[in-house]
């Protein structure tokens, strides 16, 4: 791909008016959401949008909202110039880069708030953290209008409750999920892997690999949760540092934990090394299940 001449605005007003301009001429907009530390991760998301639209935006922001008081909001890696080279390289047309005070320029009195899917999984452990994301997404999607939005499956949770707002709101938008994309040991590539030390890198292969071995327990006809979820476990202690908060499969629209697996399930896995709190996950379909 030839590199793209991205243009950064920080105003609502910028960003509309690039927007407005680009469905005058008949582009089909795409919206790539992230809060920066763009990693290849984000780069096959605007890769995919660059692919099924014509005029992609992609939004930095890191949004306080989705912080809890305890949680790392002060140093989350903020990589500007790093992003926008990404983003040119990967076919972004407009970096909409605004303040928190150009987002949140009063005091936020309104809230998105999805019911029960934000309750189980990493709602647990952060709560508020869902009603932030879906709050700036309804505002991000006001602002940017897009035709489509790229998500990424490494947050399963997420893009279910997004997905799930999207409909219940009517928001005239489609939500595209795309794969995640990892890391040579398999490790989720997550703008949070920035805090691991070169170890911690290498242990923190265990977790995609407890997910494979659930894929083959399953293949080979286990299909009780609790076993899968045991095997998994013994995988991730067996590394000494990395400290499970959970293990779940569940029902990959509602979320809803699943005893015995006869239907496609979602298999989530939240875990810390030293203080860096990491998620991935896999989708099983239903070929696994034959
Ligand atoms: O996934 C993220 O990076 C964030 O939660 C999002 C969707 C950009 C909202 O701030």
């Amino acid at each position: 791909m030839t590199m793209k001449n991205t243009v950064l605005v920080k105003t609502i007003t910028q960003v509309r008016k690039a927007v407005e301009a680009a469905k005058s001429s008949g582009k089909k907009i795409g919206f790539v959401p992230t809060m920066g530390a763009l990693h290849s991760g984000h780069g096959s998301l605007i890769e995919t949008a660059a692919r099924q639209c014509d005029f992609v935006v992609v939004s930095i922001f890191v949004n306080p909202t989705q912080f809890g008081p305890t949680e790392d909001l002060a140093k989350y890696p903020r990589t500007l110039d790093a992003d926008m080279e990404l983003c040119r390289q990967t076919g972004a047309d407009a970096v909409f880069a605004p303040e928190a005070n150009e987002m949140y320029s009063r005091e936020q009195l309104t809230w998105v708030d999805v019911e029960k899917l934000t309750t189980g999984l990493c709602g647990k452990s952060r709560p508020g953290h869902f009603r932030g994301v879906t709050t700036v997404c309804a505002k991000l999607f006001n602002i940017v209008c897009p035709h489509v939005a790229f998500f990424g499956q490494k947050d399963a949770q997420q893009a279910a409750i997004i997905k799930r707002m999207v409909i219940d709101l009517n928001f005239p938008l489609e939500i595209v999920i795309c794969p995640t994309v990892r890391e040579k040991s398999g490790l989720a590539m997550s703008s949070r892997n920035k805090y691991l030390s070169e170890s911690q890198r290498a242990d923190a292969g265990a977790i995609n690999q407890s997910l494979q071995a659930a894929c083959q327990a399953i293949i080979s006809g286990q299909r009780q949760s609790t076993a899968i979820i045991a095997l998994m476990r013994e995988i991730l202690d067996r590394t000494g540092v990395i400290e499970t908060e959970y293990i779940h499969i569940v029902d990959s629209e509602s979320l809803e934990d699943v005893d015995t697996i006869t239907r496609p399930v979602l298999i989530a896995v939240a875990a810390k090394i030293g203080a860096t709190r990491l998620i991935d996950n896999i989708l099983l379909d239903a070929q696994a299940l034959k």
